[in-house]
């Protein structure tokens, strides 16, 4: 892991992002055919070209784009950048084939492989794990309406500071993973706490080019999910806080109005939220 003590930063992130990517990723089987690559990468350089010609970028600006694309490479900030700033596209043309509950972006920060949990639990966190104590609840059906049983709940969430475990050194190994398992009537119960908003790392070339066009580094705090069960098609999903704060402006563009909880106040400090899931067979 490439930090500077225990603290985390976007050289951190950004390189476990790229290791995770390139040990974990599926392998798309098959090889693209020339006509694909070809339309695609004409489409992408033109999509540039047209971009020159009307900004009229100068050799200057030319190259310092080159400059900063060398160094997102250096830093391992690809899988940062892309899932910030073009994941989204590519999730909105998977969705237009996708029913039951809908999806959104996967991020940098998913990994496999985490604990599985009984249908009621609580996810792995530190003893003294700072944040509002959070309730979650729902069902999994199928798109005729019954329960699946079963079905798993892949689970990974930011800390209350906005980090992740994995990627930020000074957080335990696992901390605030879990796949959750339904019961019998597909049902769940996870206690959490509540996540806090996202800022993509400053101190990187991400943060630098975020920083130079005047924008804002902000995701609304989410729960990532991948639903999944035999049969069904995988549901890639996150889920936002009603009311909290980025929900209407998020640096990755990834919320959506089916996504966002609505948690109410249970009788002790604790936050309720409910949320039903619904898979469409394979
Ligand atoms: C990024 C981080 C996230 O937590 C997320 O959900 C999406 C994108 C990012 O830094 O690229
Ligand atoms: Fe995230």
């Amino acid at each position: 892991m490439t930090t500077t003590g225990n603290a985390p930063t976007a050289a951190g992130s950004g390189a476990n992002a790229t290791k995770s990517f390139q040990a974990t990723r599926q392998h798309a089987g098959g090889t693209t055919s020339p006509e694909r690559v070809s339309a695609v990468v004409r489409a992408v350089l033109s999509g540039v070209h047209q971009a020159i010609r009307t900004e009229k970028v100068t050799y200057p600006e030319y190259q310092a784009a080159k400059q900063w694309l060398i160094e997102l490479g250096e830093g391992g900030e690809w899988p940062l950048f892309l899932d910030v700033f073009v994941e989204h596209v590519v999730e909105e043309v998977a969705a237009e084939t996708q029913h039951g509950t809908v999806g959104t972006i996967l991020g940098p920060y998913y990994l496999p492989d985490a604990p599985k949990l009984p249908s009621v639990s609580t996810l792995p966190m530190r003893p003294n794990e700072k944040g509002t104590p959070l309730v979650f609840t729902g069902q999994v059906r199928d798109t005729a309406g019954n329960p699946v049983p079963g079905a798993e709940l892949d689970l990974w969430q930011a800390d209350d500071e906005g980090y992740y475990s994995g990627f930020a050194p000074h957080l335990p190994e696992g901390n605030l993973r879990g796949v959750i398992v339904t019961d019998a009537e597909g049902r769940f119960e996870v206690t959490t706490i509540r996540p806090a908003p996202y800022q993509i790392p400053t101190d990187g070339p991400t943060g630098n080019l975020i920083e130079a066009a005047g924008w804002h580094p902000w995701r609304p705090a989410h729960l990532h999910l991948i639903v999944r069960a035999g049969g069904f098609r995988d549901i890639t999903t996150q889920l936002y806080f009603e009311g909290g704060q980025w929900v209407d402006d998020d640096v990755a563009q990834a919320t959506k109005p089916e996504l966002v909880l609505a948690p109410r106040q249970g009788e002790d400090a604790r936050l309720r939220a409910r949320y039903d899931f619904v898979l469409e067979p394979a």
